[in-house]
């Protein structure tokens, strides 16, 4: 990765402001899924180890017009602290209130700030909304971990490299490299498996990697909506139905031929699932495909997109022998990467 990581740098006794990815599901104050707040654990801890004196964690949580309580972070600082000993939160970013906060801090302890697009200066790219951030929390080095936002051109991914020095974290370095390697030197065969339902999202996606891949997979909606199939594009040819003929779920005699593509495969990237997977009755392809990936200890196996991770991690949880080489924080942002497209919160980053 040509990127400056926390490794690469001197941070001892500094307070390091995190930008980190806490937009995770909350339902009725309760967090449903913390795979984004567990994914953030190695660089606070490395920090932590390091001697860093303060770190103010950043995030943002949904897509609110202004302070809506229902999107606080307050819950991620809660679930945060049973993970990590000494986190604080505060209900603001800067002021006054954030300082007195900071000015508490213990050595090493750790500072969440509260949801950024509670105002309007985060998504504007605003100068002078991230300068009141770190003036208020004395912040003197910048890391980048929240890969999932840096497509985004904002105030706490973009314009606070003119403020302060910006490194990736190891979450951003795992997810680079990982995506990297895939993308610019796989090994081979490589195998892109795409799912889902949005036709538009994922065409690009198929058009880029029909130029390098060795083999492509159609399932999903997608499939089912009659995907042109080509050389390298296998579209799944039979589904299971429900009573009045919809096809959910990629049928038998397609995914005999796929377990065929990911059993050769040495690099499998998985984005889209299979079928309507959140129905038990309509799960089968999904679980095939994610049973088959991480079961493969000896190939490359990436998982990215919201539904996909997600349906992942469920079964991992059942089942504890598989294993992934990424499974992505990352939903839009990785979509993008894959795309190839210039991201503007990896553009700043410090090169080696
Ligand atoms: C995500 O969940 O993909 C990221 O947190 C980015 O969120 P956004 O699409 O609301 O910018």
């Amino acid at each position: 990765m040509e990127y400056k990581t926390v490794r690469d740098i001197k941070f001892k006794d500094q307070t390091i402001l995190v930008r980190v990815d806490y937009n995770v599901p909350i339902k009725d104050g309760k967090i449903t899924d913390d795979f984004r707040i567990r994914a953030s654990l190695p660089t606070l801890e490395f920090l932590r180890k390091g001697g860093a004196k303060k770190i103010i964690l950043i995030s943002h949580l949904g897509r609110p017009e202004g302070r809506d309580k229902s999107l606080s972070l307050k819950p991620v600082a809660e679930a945060l602290e049973k993970m990590l000993p000494d986190v604080s939160f505060v209900d603001d970013v800067s002021g006054p209130d954030v300082e007195a906060v900071v000015a508490r801090l213990k050595d090493g302890g750790i500072l969440l700030l509260e949801n950024l697009r509670f105002y309007s200066g985060e998504e504007d790219n605003s100068e002078e909304f991230i300068r009141e951030i770190i003036e208020s929390t004395g912040a003197e080095i910048y890391v980048q971990d929240g890969f999932a936002v840096v497509h985004r051109a904002h105030a706490s991914t973009e314009v606070v490299a003119n403020h302060l020095p910006v490194y990736a974290g190891l979450l951003l370095e795992k997810e680079i490299n990982n995506l990297e390697k895939a993308t610019k030197n796989p090994v081979r065969p490589l195998l892109l498996i795409i799912g889902g339902a949005k036709v538009d999202d994922k065409k690009p996606l198929i058009d880029k990697f029909a130029k390098f891949a060795d083999q492509i997979v159609v399932g999903g909606k997608i499939a089912a909506d009659g995907y042109k199939a080509s050389e390298k594009i296998y579209v799944a040819e039979d589904f299971d139905k429900d009573g009045s003929g919809a096809k959910l779920d990629v049928g038998p005699i397609s995914m005999a031929k796929v377990a065929g593509f990911i059993t050769d495969a040495k690099t499998i990237i998985w984005n889209g699932l299979m079928g309507k997977a959140e129905d038990p009755a309509y799960a089968t392809a999904s679980t095939i495909v994610a049973e088959m990936m991480g079961e493969r200890e000896d190939a490359e196996t990436l998982v990215c997109g919201g539904d996909t991770t997600g349906f992942v991690e469920n079964l991992m949880a059942e089942h504890k022998n598989l294993q992934y080489s990424l499974i992505s924080t990352g939903g839009g942002a990785a979509l993008e990467f894959l795309l190839g497209k210039e991201l503007p919160g990896l553009a700043v980053i410090e090169t080696k």
